[in-house]
């Protein structure tokens, strides 16, 4: 069979990786387009080195602009290139621009979509991300949940169950599969930063970056916060484009550093006290790491993280987050249950699902 996945932003990267691993290991021929959404090296091209990821087949250079231009940009350069290799499937993964952009090309050329990481809901349609989940599973042939809350969110927009299939995370996967390497590294990269002990703070959501009435206070309550514990901040090119006046003013414990690869980011968020974001994958990572996050937004589209995991929804409530900030630093994490599922093999439940799509029409789907 020949697959052709479709990539374009940070964390599309580290979902990809294993299941074209999986994929390429089952024999199947793949094609890898990376549409560009994101360019910069620290954002991109780190990636495709540390997690091993073969050069995309077909670059589609889009860059940034508005929604709308960016999603359309991603259409019309992409539909050639699909209808050009023709594949039996096009994998999508998780919810930014690209995903969307691919899944609607592909749904109107009748061309079968596989969506990764697929039933997440924030329920809060301000959220880019959340049109893009909700548009591209109504789209979708099938559909591969990270866990069991993506199943009920779908059933609940009528989705048939036949296409789902509950399967893991796959940027789980990865984790498992780099933490050791990021171990090693760690050392060298605690010397450079010649810190015993830190906090880890990312920040890049519309919602909390692009207002100085949200982001300004945010900052200052960090930079307070750094007087306590020192605080890494790797700040993503949105955040820097606009505050980086505001940046520089903070004391030097807030450290705003550029982008960090995946090696040296995981190796941090393991290693970190406390973890402050508004990322939504950085939720899971800190959950299986058993790291406290303390996750700068009113929802989230991951609640599995707050049941059984590490994380805990701040919004923008500043004295919550100074309580938390210091259960952290006095060990009082949650405890962390087992989540199910998130054990190194989705990508290979995933492939052999899509490897039995191949046989005869009765046994594509479930039952
Ligand atoms: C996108 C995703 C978001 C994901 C995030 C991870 C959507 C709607 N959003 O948000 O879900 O959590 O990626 O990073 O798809 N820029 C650069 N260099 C780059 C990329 C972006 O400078 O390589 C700057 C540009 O000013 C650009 C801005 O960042 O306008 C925003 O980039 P964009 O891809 O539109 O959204 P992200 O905020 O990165």
């Amino acid at each position: 069979m020949t697959f052709l996945h479709v990539v374009g932003a940070r964390p599309n990267f580290m979902k990809a990786a294993p299941v074209y691993r999986a994929l390429a290991k089952r024999g199947h021929k793949q094609t890898l387009v990376h549409t560009g959404q994101h360019y910069d090296a620290l954002m991109s091209d780190v990636f495709f080195k540390a997690l091993d990821i073969p050069n995309p087949d077909e670059s589609l250079n889009v860059g940034s602009g508005s929604h709308a231009q960016q999603t359309a940009a991603i259409m019309s350069r992409f539909e050639p290139v699909v209808l050009a290799h023709k594949p039996d499937f096009v994998l999508v993964y998780g919810d930014v621009n690209s995903t969307v952009a691919a899944a609607l090309v592909c749904s109107k050329l009748r061309i079968r979509i596989g969506h990764v990481e697929s039933g997440l809901r924030s329920f809060d349609r301000s959220m880019p991300e959340e049109i893009n989940r909700l548009v591209t599973d109504q789209l979708a042939d099938l559909l591969f949940t990270p866990s069991i809350d993506g199943d009920e969110n779908l059933a609940r927009e009528g989705i048939a169950k036949e296409k789902v299939f509950l399967v893991g995370n796959v940027m789980i996967d990865t984790l498992i599969r780099f933490l050791p390497k990021a171990e090693e590294l760690f050392p060298v990269l605690k010397a450079e930063l010649s810190l015993d002990s830190f906090g880890l703070v990312t920040l890049h959501r519309p919602s909390n970056v692009d207002n100085e009435t949200t982001f300004l206070p945010m900052l200052k309550v960090l930079d307070r916060l750094s007087q306590e514990l020192p605080l890494i901040f790797p700040v993503h090119p949105r955040t820097r484009e606009k505050w980086s006046v505001q940046l520089e003013q903070c004391s030097p414990n807030l450290r705003a550093i550029t982008p960090l690869g995946y090696l040296e980011f995981l190796a941090l968020q393991k290693n970190a006290r406390v973890v402050i974001t508004d990322s939504g994958g950085i939720q899971e990572e800190t959950t299986y790491l058993g790291t406290p996050c303390l996750t700068l937004r009113e929802n989230t589209e991951r609640p599995i993280t707050v049941t059984l995991g590490t994380n805990v929804l701040i919004g923008r409530d500043w004295e919550l987050l100074r309580r938390q900030f210091h259960k952290a630093l006095d060990g009082g994490c949650k405890q962390v249950a087992p989540l199910p599922m998130w054990d190194g093999n989705a990508s290979e439940r995933i492939a052999d699902i899509l490897s039995r799509q191949g046989l005869s029409p009765a046994s594509t789907l479930h039952g």
